[in-house]
């Protein structure tokens, strides 16, 4: 069943652009998926919690925006614009010091909030000069062994939720990581993974294994396809993957196996149910985070949450081969969408012919969330963006 049909609008490909009518059919703009940037207003893992031990602090960037990520010695994490107030040396080469972070350089520390504490030369009782202001913080929370940040409007961290992933916290799946930079527009890893029809790339692995679309299903901010495969044989990873998904039964029915893949902007997630069972498993909670301020290059960070098999020891023993076979996919995708990246950066368009329905629904919602990249933003911003970009900017000041 196909939902929210009349409220997406249409799109129409004419002289090789894209346009896709607004939704509600005001206006035809032109639009180039990979010139729209991640909209910062939600949270974004940034980091995973293992990159960042007690007492440290690291270096890291949200589309072009240096981020210094720090953990004190009681555990408590906390983000700061990645430039000292002083002059502009990255906080990120300082040092925690008690609950603060002390640049590298002259020692200027400062609090989570981005205040800034104490300049440590300053003469006994001296007052810190109004214009020696603090730095932007990012509001910031640990989940699920990652890092999360929230780029946007600091006021809307608190209404928008974490990504929901039961399966992490449940004694019955185990869970794999994986984290890579990835050179391409994040729209390419969403539409790489809704699209199971890119199954011939995977030949060597998937073997004969076909994807057939049973359904897919559509609203303003999400997209969510079913699939089932059929035909022969495939790596043995991926039966590894699916064994505690099933009811008892030996043996893996492909035929009756169902896959789910939804992008919930601005994150992804894939389901398997294996035949016969209302059981997740598999479960792939998707994050791909914009690099640089042109959006050309993501950190893409994935958990694989695996259904434990009844045989205690069995997915431990699997599981080198299920990473194997899971990096295996994901090296073959990777090759894929950088290629498609450098053949939009040689043509300097998007010449997308997208014949898939799901993926065409998926591309709308891409570009309805999305705002205008850096490199457009300049020439475009009007309002409800604009108004997020105002506090946005608010909050920056501050
Ligand atoms: S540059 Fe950071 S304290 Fe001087
Ligand atoms: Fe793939």
């Amino acid at each position: 069943m196909r939902e929210g049909g009349d409220a997406a609008g249409d799109v129409c490909d004419t002289d090789g652009e894209l346009y896709l009518m607004n939704h509600n059919n005001r206006t035809a703009e032109a639009t180039d998926l990979r010139k729209i940037g991640i909209n910062r207003d939600f949270w974004y893992p940034i980091a995973s919690s293992r990159d960042l031990r007690a007492g440290k602090v690291i270096g890291t960037n949200f589309a072009g925006d240096p981020i210094a990520l720090a953990r004190t010695a009681t555990g408590a994490i906390f983000a700061l614009e990645d430039r000292c107030a002083h002059r502009q040396m990255p906080l990120h080469m300082g040092v925690i010091s008690g609950e603060q972070l002390q640049c590298c350089y002259h020692g200027w520390c400062y609090e989570k909030t981005g205040r800034l504490a104490r300049i440590p030369y300053l003469a006994e009782g001296g007052k810190i000069p109004p214009e020696a202001r603090g730095v932007r913080s990012y509001p910031c929370r640990e989940a699920y062994g990652l890092i999360f940040v929230f780029p946007g409007a600091p006021e809307l961290a608190d209404e928008i939720p974490l990504p929901e992933l039961p399966e992490w916290s449940s004694p019955d799946y185990r869970a794999m990581y994986f984290s890579r930079t990835v050179d391409c527009h994040y729209t390419f890893m969403h539409e790489n993974l809704m699209d199971m029809n890119h199954q011939f790339l995977h030949r060597r692995l998937m073997g004969g294994i076909q994807p057939v679309m049973l359904d897919y299903r559509y609203g303003g901010n999400w997209v969510e396809a079913d699939y089932r495969f059929q035909g022969g044989k495939q790596h043995l990873g991926a039966d590894f993957l699916v064994m505690g998904g099933g009811n008892g039964a030996s043996g893996v029915e492909r035929d009756y196996e169902l896959m789910t893949i939804r992008t919930e902007y601005p994150h992804q997630h894939l389901k398997v149910w294996r035949a016969h069972s209302d059981v997740v498993a598999i479960r792939l909670f998707a994050a791909y985070v914009p690099i640089d301020a042109d959006q050309r290059r993501n950190r893409s960070f994935g958990i694989l949450m695996v259904r434990k098999p009844k045989v205690p020891g069995l997915l431990l023993a699997a599981w080198p081969v299920i990473r194997y076979f899971a990096e295996s996919v994901f090296t073959e995708d990777r090759i894929a969408v950088e290629a498609e990246q450098r053949a939009w950066d040689a043509q300097r368009r998007d010449l997308n012919r997208e014949i898939s329905p799901v993926l065409l629904e998926l591309r709308k919602v891409l570009a309805a969330c999305g705002e205008p990249s850096n490199a457009d933003a300049e020439r475009a911003p009007t309002g409800a963006l604009s108004a997020v970009r105002s506090l946005r900017d608010a909050g920056a000041a501050r």
